[in-house]
């Protein structure tokens, strides 16, 4: 009952805010009086004193303690190469991966996830002279990703982004689908011929992707170290990525720390007043 309540007065909430924002008050065109807002809003605040908390309130409550867990620690250095990631928690987060957003939902990834003694070796054998320290990384963590971005979109790509929206029915109107396929094109060639940054751009969608599944892992238990050290060219080559239209982008090693080997110094970052401006 908690819960359904919630959930009804926050619609309401919505559908009224929406209306004060378009400056239109009358119950008539919103559907709900405000009288009845507020009636909702009181019986749910009684509800939520009196019951268990709303799943949405308990997770960020959850979420919460997460962030402070995140906010006081150092990325993984040193993987306990006796723990694997449970295949469900893997698969969890897989899951996730997969559905992070991308600009124009352009989706540029593909994701190599290396899970065998070969996979990784093969990786740390093309990591390049200069970047050897980061091998024992990924030897030891129980899994390692390696995030490539495609190079270009070929209207072989845009047509299997739009394709898929189609059929996933991702606007109930066609038209709506029309002008959306229309608005993405125009905005990939103001990438191309006016920014002149398409592929730095699609990057960026890589990175954004990194930041949530390191999030996400976190919240699943598991540490997630991003690593940039590897040369770009021998990992695409070990791999075969060019071939496919990609190139590798930044790797993500993901497993649990050797208890033995926790960094407990604090962590360095610059002061608020550095960061931060309010206007
Ligand atoms: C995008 C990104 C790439 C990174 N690449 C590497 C790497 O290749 N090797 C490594 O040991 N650490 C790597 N790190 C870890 C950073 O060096 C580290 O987070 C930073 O120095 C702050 O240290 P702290 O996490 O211990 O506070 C990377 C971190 C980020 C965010």
């Amino acid at each position: 009952m908690g819960p359904a309540l919630y959930t009804h007065a926050m619609r309401a909430l919505e559908q009224a805010t929406k209306a004060l924002l378009a400056g239109d008050l009358t119950p008539a065109t919103t559907g709900i009086s405000f009288g009845r807002v507020r009636e909702l809003l009181a019986r749910c605040t009684q509800n939520l004193r009196t019951t268990a908390p709303h799943p949405v309130i308990a997770r960020r409550k959850q979420i919460d303690m997460n962030l402070d867990k995140l906010m006081n620690k150092h990325l993984t250095r040193y993987f306990d190469p006796s723990k694997t990631i449970p295949e469900e928690t893997l698969q969890q987060l897989l899951r996730f991966l997969r559905s992070t957003p991308s600009s124009v939902n352009v989706q540029p990834n593909h994701f190599y996830v290396l899970a065998t003694p070969e996979g990784k070796e093969r990786l740390t054998a093309n990591l390049g002279e200069r970047f050897q320290d980061n091998a024992e990384k990924i030897l030891n963590a129980s899994h390692t990703i390696i995030l490539t971005t495609r190079a270009d979109v070929p209207d072989s790509h845009l047509e299997a982004v739009f394709t898929k929206e189609r059929a996933d029915g991702r606007f109930p109107d066609p038209s709506k689908q029309e002008l959306w396929e229309s608005m993405t094109r125009d905005f990939l060639n103001l990438r191309s011929y006016g920014y002149k940054d398409l592929n730095h751009w699609m990057e960026k969608q890589t990175y954004m992707a990194v930041g949530l599944t390191m999030m996400a892992a976190a919240e699943l238990g598991v540490e997630a170290t991003p690593l940039e050290g590897f040369d770009p060219t021998s990992v695409d080559k070990a791999f075969k990525i060019r071939e496919t239209g990609h190139s590798t982008t930044v790797l993500l090693a993901l497993g649990y720390p050797d208890p033995e080997r926790v960094y407990t110094t604090p962590i360095s970052r610059f002061h608020a007043d550095h960061l931060f401006t309010f206007i």
